[in-house]
């Protein structure tokens, strides 16, 4: 496996042998399984496997968690040497943002709401940075969780609006045995927190059997969820949404595809999930 620094070394070994598909999995490190089934479902798909592991401080406001996002990239190299990645790139902030830089990429209209609305800027450090990533690795492939349900949809829209010659693959959430999603963040609770976590799941799947029951409102599905979230003392809820999956506009009544999603502080630590739910 090599651990490339530069963006000359990344160009370097991805063409060094022409005709081999690459697959890239961007990530802020502190890997866990969420993370490792993008590899691996990479690794299935392609001849080379990039990941790139990159705390991106432009998509972080101010006041959230960079100086105390969680990172260990000792162990991260070693779980993706275990992995079986060919490539990994650990780039600076001053080879990302050099000095001068002043270019950004923004996708308007889907990024002002649910995770834009509470993090205004979030979206624009996201498309900025990943584009880079996609210019400086040439992809065929780039893989992204579910987990992370309005990056995708940004992501996407970025695809095809600015012509990336690339397949954006989105891979399905990991989670523990009592439902809360992976997230390196879950790091950060303490043992309380971290025992009234899954309640995001349980609110989810709350509104995923009643949608199965018959429930159509959007208004009742995200009271439904808002009244589950509310039940635990630990959490605060920031958001819950019924929202269309391409639009990401709250829904009034449910069609065939409906996404369900929120957002809930445990002290200051923020977690989201999310859960497709398809008419049948
Ligand atoms: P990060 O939070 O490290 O996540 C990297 C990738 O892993 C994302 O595509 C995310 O959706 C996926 N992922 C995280 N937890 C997951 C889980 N439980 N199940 C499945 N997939 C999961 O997302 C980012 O980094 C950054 O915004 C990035 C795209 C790297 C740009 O900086």
């Amino acid at each position: 496996m090599i651990v490339a620094r530069t963006i000359a070394e990344v160009r370097a070994t991805r063409h060094a042998e022409p005709g081999h598909s690459w697959g890239l999995v961007p990530t802020m490190g502190y890997l866990h399984e969420g993370h490792l089934s993008l590899v691996r479902t990479a690794r299935e798909a392609n001849d080379r496997v990039v990941v790139s592991v990159y705390v991106n401080p432009t998509q972080f406001a101010p006041d959230e968690d960079l100086d105390t996002y969680p990172r260990d990239l000792e162990r991260d190299l070693q779980l993706l040497e275990e992995a079986g990645v060919d490539l990994v790139f650990t780039p600076t902030d001053e080879i990302m943002y050099p000095p001068g830089f002043q270019t950004t990429v923004t996708v308007n209209e889907i990024t002002r709401l649910l995770e834009g609305a509470s993090r205004p800027t979030h979206f624009q450090g996201v498309t900025t940075v990943v584009a880079k990533l996609f210019n400086i690795v040439e992809p065929d492939r780039a893989y992204f969780g579910q987990k992370d349900a309005q990056q995708t949809v940004v992501l996407r829209r970025m695809v095809r609006d600015l012509n990336m010659n690339l397949e954006l693959v989105v891979c399905p959430i990991v989670r523990e045995e009592d439902g809360l999603a992976l997230s390196s963040r879950n790091a950060r609770l303490t043992p309380e927190q971290r025992d009234a976590a899954p309640v995001l799941h349980r609110a989810l799947t709350a509104a995923r059997d009643a949608i199965a029951a018959g429930e159509r409102s959007g208004n009742a599905l995200r009271a439904l969820m808002r009244s589950t979230i509310a039940a635990e003392p630990l959490a605060t809820l920031d958001y819950v949404s019924a929202a269309d999956p391409h639009t990401l506009e709250e829904v009034t009544g449910v069609g065939d595809e409906v996404l369900l999603s929120l957002a809930v502080f445990f002290g200051d630590v923020r977690l989201i999930d999310n859960m497709p739910v398809r008419k049948q």
